[in-house]
This record gives structure tokens, C-alpha cells and sequence, in this order.
């Protein structure tokens, strides 16, 4: 039998488009299964997290994204970058920062993979920015809060090496 490369490439070609699509398929099925890290109750309570990471968000990332995830002229808004990025995504670019190039100003975001004051919290600020992004947060500080629970405390002083 002869070899037939086109058709053998043709052949690979459409298995290869098969697995990206069946990937991608399943990709948007757990994007929309993905559980919402924040919790909001019926009264507008915001669970520990979410708290955790308003609170966080304000004392390190608003000086150049803005209060409350709104974006600046030097930083974007985190509200509308959440709409876009995965949670791995918003994880790689905290931990080894992010320069644009080919900019007239420099604007850089830092690298924080090294700061345990955003380590440890990083996943309270996600919860936060992803609620602010959803519009379940409104801004400013939220009124309610639940309490801060046992296993927060614990984690957070693992994590801080306390
Ligand atoms: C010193 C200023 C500065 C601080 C502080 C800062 N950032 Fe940034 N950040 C930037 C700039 C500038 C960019 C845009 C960089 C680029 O696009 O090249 C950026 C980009 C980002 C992006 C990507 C946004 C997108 O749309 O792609 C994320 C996510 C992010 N920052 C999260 C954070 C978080 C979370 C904090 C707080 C822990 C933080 N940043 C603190 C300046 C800062």
C-alpha cells in the first residue's frame, strides 16, 4: 500500500482538533461547575474569606489597582480582569508579577510570590475581587461579616511561620 501522507496528515490533524475541542468542551463544563470561592448570605453577610481578602486587597494591591478591585491610570481594573482570568492565571501573575512591553511608561506588576502578607491571603483576595467581579460585593467595606473561624486563625499562623 502505498503511503498516503496527506490523507495521514490530514488524519492526525483532525484528531489533534478532536482532543483541543473535547478539552475545551470539558474545560467550559468545570469552568461552570466551579464552585464560587465567596459565600453571601440572603442578609448580605460575606463569609471570613471574603472579608479577609477586602481587608487584604486595601492594604497592598489598591495603591495601584484602585479601592475596591476599580482600576487607576497606572494599574487595571481587577473587577474586569477576573472576568477573563482562571484563578491559575490570577495565581501566576500575583506570585512572578508582570510587565508590559512595548510601553511608553513603565508599568509593572510586582512579583509578590515571596511577600507572606499576600501568600497566606491570596486566596481571600481572589474570593473578594471574584465577588466585586460578579457584582455580589458592592463596594467599600462590607457591613457584615460572619467571625473569623478557628481554622482561619490556624492557617494563618502555619502559613505566617507563627
Ligand atoms: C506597584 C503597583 C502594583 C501593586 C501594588 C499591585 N499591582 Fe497588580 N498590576 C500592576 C500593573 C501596572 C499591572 C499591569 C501589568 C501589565 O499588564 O503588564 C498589574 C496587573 C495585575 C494583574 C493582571 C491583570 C490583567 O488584566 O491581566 C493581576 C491579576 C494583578 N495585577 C493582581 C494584583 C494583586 C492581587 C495585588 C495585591 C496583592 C496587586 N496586583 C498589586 C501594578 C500593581
Amino acid at each position: 500500500m502505498r503511503f498516503d501522507w496527506r490523507r495521514r496528515i490530514a488524519l492526525v490533524t483532525g484528531l489533534t482538533l478532536c482532543g483541543v475541542v473535547a478539552a475545551q468542551a470539558q474545560e467550559n463544563v468545570a469552568a461552570a461547575e466551579e464552585e464560587k470561592p465567596y459565600h453571601i448570605t440572603d442578609d448580605g453577610t460575606v463569609d471570613w474569606p471574603t472579608f479577609s481578602g477586602f481587608r487584604r486587597y486595601n492594604s497592598v494591591c489598591h495603591t495601584c489597582h484602585g479601592p475596591d478591585g476599580v482600576g487607576s491610570t497606572f494599574a487595571p481594573a481587577l473587577t474586569e480582569s477576573l472576568k477573563r482570568l482562571s484563578y491559575e492565571q490570577f495565581f501566576e501573575i500575583v506570585v512572578n508579577g508582570k510587565q508590559e512591553v512595548n510601553t511608553a511608561v513603565q508599568k509593572k506588576m510586582p512579583a509578590f510570590g515571596l511577600d507572606p502578607n499576600v501568600m497566606c491571603y491570596l486566596d481571600d483576595i481572589y474570593a473578594y475581587l471574584k465577588a466585586r467581579s460578579d457584582g455580589a460585593v458592592g463596594r467599600g467595606r462590607p457591613e457584615k461579616h460572619a467571625d473569623k473561624p478557628p481554622e482561619a486563625a490556624e492557617a494563618e499562623n502555619a502559613c505566617m511561620g507563627g
